[in-house]
């Protein structure tokens, strides 16, 4: 790949990214508002904070290539953004269990952008561009960051007062069918753990590619 299409590729990349925060930024307030848990809430603002701050890094970097920051919509962060809605849509009382709901989109959501802000920093030091390959590692390490928070919010209360709620309802419903309900619960959150725990090691250290 010439050095030229490269670069092509690297500001494609950050007007993606660019659309991807905005778009994040008008989604996190309904979340925070839905989040039943208060620790949950905190963490979304927290984020919505950090996203403004994001934004504005990728403003400095795409406007320093002489570039205009917007004309492109993030497609993949649009379908992931309308799967949270569903979520609202459908599970229209709060609790435990539709903050789980919401804590596994949104890490849908930190996942995605990750992996998007990790290319964009290899692109960067690939292109020699080393201050915004500087800004672009601090995104990324801020958003591995909210990644663990929503692990650890989901580990130390939420998913275990969703699978409460489980067992609420096997010990009422008190068949087969019932506790069945409850150990996929478990089983779901064992998954959700392993799964978001090797990522976020993952992404800890995210491989350069120098
Ligand atoms: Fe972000």
């Amino acid at each position: 790949m010439s050095k030229e299409s490269l670069h092509d590729v690297y500001v494609d990349t950050l007007k993606d990214l660019y659309s991807a925060e905005r778009q994040i930024i008008a989604a996190l307030p309904k979340l925070a508002e839905a989040a039943e848990s208060d620790e949950l809430r905190a963490g979304f603002e927290k984020h919505l904070d950090e996203t403004h701050l994001q934004v504005q890094r990728l403003e400095q970097i795409i406007e320093g290539l002489g570039k205009s920051p917007r004309g492109k919509k993030c497609k993949g962060m649009e379908g992931l953004i309308e799967e949270g809605k569903h979520i609202l849509e459908e599970m229209t009382t709060p609790s435990a269990g539709r903050d789980a709901a919401l804590i596994a989109a949104a890490q849908r959501v930190e996942h995605y952008e990750i992996a998007t802000y990790g290319s964009a920093r290899t692109f960067a030091d690939q292109l020699g561009e080393k201050a915004a390959a500087k800004l672009l590692q601090q995104t990324l390490e801020e958003e591995a960051a909210a990644n663990e928070k929503l692990t650890s919010i989901a580990e130390n209360g939420v998913n275990r007062e969703a699978a409460a709620g489980d067992e609420g309802r096997v010990r009422g419903e008190g068949g087969h069918i019932g506790r069945m309900r409850g150990e996929g619960a478990r089983e779901g959150m064992r998954v959700h753990r392993t799964g978001t725990r090797s990522a976020a090691r993952g992404n800890r250290q995210p491989p350069r590619s120098r």
